[in-house]
């Protein structure tokens, strides 16, 4: 029978597979960050104390039914107490970053007008300890955590009037935060909610806080702004024009979405052709905001699926965003391609396609500064202690995409930063509490914090030689 291990140390007395394949701190260029990333809603608590206003997800998580095991992010991980700890832990294993999103409705409960300085003060603290402990803020303006209370004045990012109001914001947290965080980014995975009017606004909001950014702050701060996007990496399953083209599709529809507009000023051919009049336009006016609105591009990497056309594009009357891409998904596993798609694949280890995907974005998009903003693995379905400490799968994972990413890299992909998602195992969302990223295991009954074997085998990697 095995035995049930119960503590940390017995834990790794086990073994030690530390083995780093050959990678060392070394192996990245002189500057390179690495650092870990989390998101407000997912990790802060305190949801409805301190002053902080509900947002979109405070709400969303009331339906019956809707998180796996029916938790909620209000007490979360309790960063807003223990960010010191957590940023300790972060130094100690020689990360040198830590991407955190600032939420909204904390310093602007109403969305826009009265200050919540209670709010402010606890980003105050928690930028300050970073600094003093060596570690670089990245900041995140926003991880799906709109105010409600924009939601319920004007239907939230469907409306126009979000431009400003999260302008403002922007500009709020540059003015009170600016003079110490120099790494901005706007939003995160922002294809996430529904489609092209919110993406439209989405981007214009971004282009507008970015515009604001380099006017008033910029040359006195020596700061940059970006936006932060998901990138699964699309694969044609065969060398066929059609399935290449269907994969191309893929990719615009995806991150092109986004990075098309704020690279070159308009959305990709494949989805003019394809949404026709339901893609908004830019004016010429914002044409000129919206292009060159990057200073940098966060990129969030995971997974790799195969593509595969699926025929000419059946007209329908009720057109849905994955209606247009007209393409086919098949699964990949181990290299093999098995399909078709069941949502649950992203999971699947495919460290090859991180390369392609740097790669794509340097040749396509003019080889922009990158950083790789998010990159992880979780424990799906509630794993014990132990098992949750002794996370060699993971260290797999992290070994194998790291190479890969050495090897962008040295191909001349101009990405400067990396972060582990998660620091912590935290609120996955609509998988509540059950699914765990963090390379740090959180106990949820006691929030107590323990390093998993993968911290340490990145505390490893990212040991200096000593000259
Ligand atoms: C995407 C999101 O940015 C983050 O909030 C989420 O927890 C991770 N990836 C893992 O799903």
């Amino acid at each position: 029978a095995s035995a049930i291990v119960l503590n940390e140390a017995s834990v790794f007395s086990e073994t030690t597979h530390l083995d780093t394949g050959g990678l060392s701190r070394e192996s990245f260029p002189e500057g390179f960050l690495f650092g870990t990333a989390t998101s407000a809603y997912q990790v802060e608590g305190m949801a409805d104390k301190d002053g902080r206003g509900p947002s979109i997800w405070d709400e969303f998580i009331k339906t019956p039914g809707i998180i796996a095991d029916n938790s909620t992010g209000e007490v979360a991980v309790d960063q807003y107490h223990r960010y010191k700890e957590d940023i300790d832990i972060l130094a100690k294993h020689n990360f040198e970053a830590y991407r955190f999103s600032i939420s909204w409705s904390r310093i602007f409960p109403d969305g826009a007008g009265k200050v919540n300085w209670k709010g402010v003060a606890y980003y105050n603290r928690l930028i300050n300890y970073m600094l003093k402990k060596g570690i670089t803020p990245f900041a995140n303006l926003y991880h799906y955590d709109l105010p409600l209370a924009l939601e319920k004045k004007y239907q939230g990012l469907l409306s126009r009037n979000v431009v400003k109001d999260y302008a403002d914001y922007a500009e709020f947290c540059f003015k009170t935060f600016g003079d110490r965080v120099k790494n901005w980014m706007t939003f995160n995975e922002p294809r996430a909610p529904e489609p092209y009017i919110v993406a439209h606004n989405l981007i214009l909001a971004h282009a507008t806080a970015v515009q604001r950014y380099r006017e008033k702050y910029q040359e006195k701060q020596k700061g940059r702004i970006g936006i932060l996007l998901d990138f699964v990496w699309y694969e044609p399953l065969t060398r066929s024009k059609a399935d290449n083209y269907a994969a191309q599709r893929a990719r615009d529809f995806h991150v092109g979405w986004f990075i098309h507009p704020l690279v070159y000023g308009e959305y990709p051919k494949t989805m003019k052709n394809n949404v026709r009049d339901r893609l908004p336009t830019f004016s010429e006016e914002e044409v000129k905001m919206v292009k060159g609105s990057l200073d940098y591009v966060g990129i969030n990497q995971y997974t790799t699926y195969y593509m595969q056309d699926i025929g000419p594009r059946q007209p329908q009357k009720d057109l849905s965003y994955q209606q247009d891409w007209n393409v086919g998904y098949v699964y990949e596993k181990n290299g093999v391609p098995i399909g078709p798609l069941e949502y649950s694949g992203w999971l699947y280890n495919v460290p090859w396609g991180l390369r392609k995907a740097l790669l794509y974005i340097k040749e396509r998009y003019g080889n922009p500064t990158v950083i790789l903003a998010e990159n992880g693995m979780d424990d799906p379905g509630n794993v014990t202690f132990s098992k949750g400490l002794h996370d060699t799968t993971r260290i797999n994972y992290y070994k194998d995409y790291l190479l890969q990413l050495k090897q962008a890299v040295d191909d001349g992909a101009n990405v400067v930063g990396y972060f582990a998602w998660s620091l912590l195992d935290n609120f996955e969302w609509r998988l509540g509490y059950t699914s765990r990223f963090g390379i740090v295991y959180v106990d949820f009954k006691t929030l107590k914090r323990y390093p998993k074997m993968s911290a340490r085998w990145f505390k490893k990697m990212l040991t200096r030689k000593k000259h």
